[in-house]
């Protein structure tokens, strides 16, 4: 591996970058290229500088001691970005409504249980888009089994996400209707209306750990989540995605994402960066 030289308080050494690097890489599947060097010291350096540390060998040595698992998660938060937006990538709440939801809302009105999990949720604005479409075709949802699970590794986003509430520039990225059936303005914040919330339970969960949930999905949206994992780790991840979904069920990815790896074999594209199991579970050649 070879690093370049960084600006800044702290020495930091191609050491102590690679020992950083395959922290990242072993815990949560992060991929720190050489030329992220100077970006990993400058995220880090604040949190050196919070912890009143004085060398990053220091840092590594917290890392990996004892109390290094809350640190780990620290380390990831800063390292990762947390962006996000109601709507974003709108061409695939398009599809949902046109495409993928008539049909799975139909077969929940026919007493199936249906699933949606929002992978790497960040503040909830991706489970709360899908929560706001499925109310929108759906306003009696709330009796049948329809549930959307939202995960991410980051435990404080997630406190955001729950509470619900957003700075009110947000709030014109949801459709009209939606936003003004859905959402309640509160000074210079709005929140999500309670019929939204019931929809969707949040949960702490690092991918690349293993997962509780025990039944299928029909729906899962892992959007510019896997950009920050290696190749391996991306297939591998699919691999998982694809194996969890029911047959029919369809995986959305982030644009700047492919899939990879023996889930092409299980998957095919019915969209933009949406894919499609197949019912057999291997996609025509
Ligand atoms: C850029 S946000 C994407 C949010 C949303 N999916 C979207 O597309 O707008 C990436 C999120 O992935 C989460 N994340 C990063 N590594 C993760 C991991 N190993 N397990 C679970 N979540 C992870 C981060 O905490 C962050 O909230």
């Amino acid at each position: 591996m070879v690093a370049t030289a960084v600006r800044g308080d702290y020495p930091f050494t191609d050491r102590d970058f690679q020992n950083i690097a395959a922290l990242a890489h072993e815990n949560f599947g992060l991929f720190l290229e050489p030329c992220k060097k100077q970006l990993a010291y400058s995220r880090l350096a604040k949190r050196l500088r919070f912890l009143g540390l004085e060398t990053f060998g220091e840092y590594c040595d917290m890392l990996r001691g004892p109390l290094g698992k809350d640190e780990q998660r620290e380390m990831l938060s800063a390292l990762t970005t947390n962006v996000t937006q109601f709507f974003r990538e709108k061409h695939h709440f398009d599809q949902l409504r046109t495409a993928v939801l008539p049909e799975l809302l139909s077969r929940s009105r026919a007493g199936r249980r249906v699933r949606l999990w929002s992978a790497g949720c960040s503040a909830g604005q991706e489970a709360y888009s899908l929560a706001l479409t499925v109310l929108d075709l759906c306003p009696d949802v709330a009796q049948y089994d329809f549930r959307i699970l939202a995960t991410d590794i980051d435990p404080v986003i997630l406190q955001r996400a729950v509470q619900a509430r957003y700075p009110l520039a947000e709030r014109e990225a949801i459709p009209t209707g939606m936003r003004q059936s859905q959402t309640i303005a509160e000074g210079d914040t709005f929140v999500m209306s309670e019929a939204t919330r019931k929809l969707v339970s949040f949960g702490e969960l690092n991918l690349m750990e293993p997962w509780p949930m025990k039944g299928q999905f029909d729906v899962i949206l892992c959007r510019n989540v896997a950009i920050y994992f290696d190749a391996a780790t991306q297939s591998r991840l699919w691999q998982r995605f694809a194996d969890l979904l029911a047959p029919d069920g369809h995986l959305m990815i982030g644009h700047s994402e492919r899939l990879s790896g023996p889930a092409t074999a299980m998957l095919r594209s019915c969209g933009v960066t949406a894919y499609r199991k197949m019912q057999s579970g291997l996609a025509a050649g």
